[in-house]
C-alpha cells in the first residue's frame, strides 16, 4: 500500500540504473508525452539493444520516472534524449541522471559529449548550461513544431574527460 502511494505521488527515494529492454514501453510513453515527434516502443527497443547506446532509467518510489540516452562513436557521444515525468520534475532528478550518465560515459572513454536542443526549450537549456555545456552551433528551422512553425536547434558540447 505504501509503495503504491509513493508511486502515485512520485515520492520516495530516486534510483538511477542502466535501462533495460523491459523499460522500452515506459520510455516510449514518456518520450511521446515530452516531444512533438515521439519514439515508438520498437524504436526504443532497437536503441536499447544497440551496443553503441548507453541508457539510464530513473525510478522514484519504485515507479518509472525518467530516462537519459546517448549514442557513442569513438571518443565522442551524443545525448539522444532526456526526460523526467511531469510529477517528478523540478527536484534535481534530471541533473542527477545526467551526472551519473556522464560519469559512466567518461568511464567508457568518451571525451566530448554533444546534444541538440530546441532554442525554445528553456528548461533543458538551463539544465545543460548548469551542467557545463557550451554552445557550439545554431541550426535554424530545425525542429517542426506542433503549430506548423519551426524552431532553431542549438548544438551544445561539454568535455567530460
Ligand atoms: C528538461 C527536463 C529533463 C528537466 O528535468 P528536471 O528533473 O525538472 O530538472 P532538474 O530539477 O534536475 O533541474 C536542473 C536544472 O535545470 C533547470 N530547469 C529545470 N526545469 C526548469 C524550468 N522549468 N525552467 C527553467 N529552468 C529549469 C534549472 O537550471 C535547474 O537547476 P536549479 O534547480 O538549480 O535551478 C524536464 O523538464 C523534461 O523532461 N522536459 C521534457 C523533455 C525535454 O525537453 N528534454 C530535453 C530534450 S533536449
Amino acid at each position: 500500500m505504501m509503495a503504491f502511494l509513493r508511486r502515485l505521488f512520485g515520492r520516495g527515494e530516486p534510483h538511477i540504473a542502466p535501462a533495460h529492454v523491459r523499460d522500452a514501453a515506459a520510455i516510449a510513453a514518456l518520450h511521446a508525452a515530452s516531444f512533438h515527434r515521439g519514439w515508438s516502443e520498437e524504436e526504443v527497443e532497437n536503441l536499447l539493444l544497440d551496443p553503441q547506446v548507453l541508457a539510464h532509467s530513473l525510478r522514484v518510489g519504485g515507479g518509472f520516472a525518467g530516462f537519459v540516452m546517448s549514442r557513442c562513436a569513438a571518443d565522442e557521444a551524443e545525448i539522444l534524449s532526456i526526460a523526467v515525468t511531469r510529477r517528478c520534475q523540478g527536484r534535481g532528478l534530471a541533473r542527477r541522471m545526467l551526472t551519473m550518465h556522464m560519469r559512466r560515459l567518461a568511464a567508457l572513454g568518451v571525451k566530448a559529449l554533444f546534444l541538440e536542443v530546441a532554442e525554445s526549450n528553456r528548461a533543458a537549456i538551463a539544465l545543460y548550461r548548469k551542467a557545463g555545456f557550451r554552445d557550439v552551433a545554431k541550426r535554424p528551422n530545425y525542429y517542426p513544431m506542433p503549430d506548423g512553425t519551426t524552431a532553431a536547434a542549438l548544438v551544445l558540447r561539454r568535455d567530460i574527460a
